[in-house]
């Protein structure tokens, strides 16, 4: 299902700041190169992704499913001095490529990639995190959420991306178990009282919540 019209998406990129060049080379040669590049955040999304930490300015920012790292270095620009931010990918040949993108943007020392499962590894890291971005596999949103909250700070803000799963969860019978997840992970933020929340229809659905 369509859920933004292709003509809105054009004028609001339009009316939005110009994507940063190194940012564009990046989804240039993405989109040439990658099998799945409809993944990577792109242009608006990144640039909301940038002015909402920019806003927080967090010294510690938790990103769950790297890919080739578009949306890390957007998040990245908003890093309070001495900032630093956890990105987590399974496969080994995307880590590669976003390890080589974050060297080209001069963010190798405020990002630190993590290869790997994310089930495993978010415990492993135990920091107060001030902004998390989860949009790794749909089945472990739950999860992640689980794990994350305790380490979240209060005011923390956590971003999840595909709420919306193509329009798959509005239909009447929601199939899929990708779009099940999700549309479980939504009840279970919407249920949630510690957090305060709203579901935004940018691209394919982002949850905003703020930890109280
Ligand atoms: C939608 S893409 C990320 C896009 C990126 N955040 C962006 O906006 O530019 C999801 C990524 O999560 C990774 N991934 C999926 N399951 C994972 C897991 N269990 N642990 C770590 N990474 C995972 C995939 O390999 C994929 O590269």
């Amino acid at each position: 299902m369509e859920l933004v019209h292709p003509q809105a998406e054009i004028y609001a990129a339009n009316f939005s700041s110009a994507e940063d060049p190194v940012l564009k080379t990046i989804a240039e040669a993405t989109t040439l190169s990658h099998a799945q590049p409809h993944m990577m955040s792109g242009h608006l999304q990144g640039k909301f992704l940038e002015i909402i930490s920019k806003l927080i300015a967090p010294k510690r920012i938790l990103e769950i499913g790297t890919m080739i790292g578009y949306s890390s270095i957007c998040l990245a620009k908003g890093l309070a001095q001495g900032g630093i931010l956890h990105t987590i990918e399974m496969r080994e040949e995307d880590a590669a490529i976003a390890k080589e993108n974050f060297r080209v943007a001069g963010l190798q020392e405020q990002i630190q990639l993590h290869v790997g499962n994310a089930a495993e590894i978010i415990p492993q890291l135990n920091e107060p995190w001030d902004l998390v971005f989860i949009d790794a596999d749909k089945t472990g949103y739950s999860k992640y959420y689980e794990l994350l909250k305790p380490r979240l700070r209060s005011g923390a803000v956590i971003l999840a991306d595909n709420v919306l799963f193509h329009g798959d969860v509005l239909e009447n019978e929601i199939k899929g178990k990708n779009a099940k997840a999700i549309h479980a992970f939504n009840e279970m933020l919407a249920a949630d009282e510690e957090v305060e929340k709203i579901m935004l229809t940018l691209r394919d659905g982002l949850f905003l919540i703020r930890k109280k």
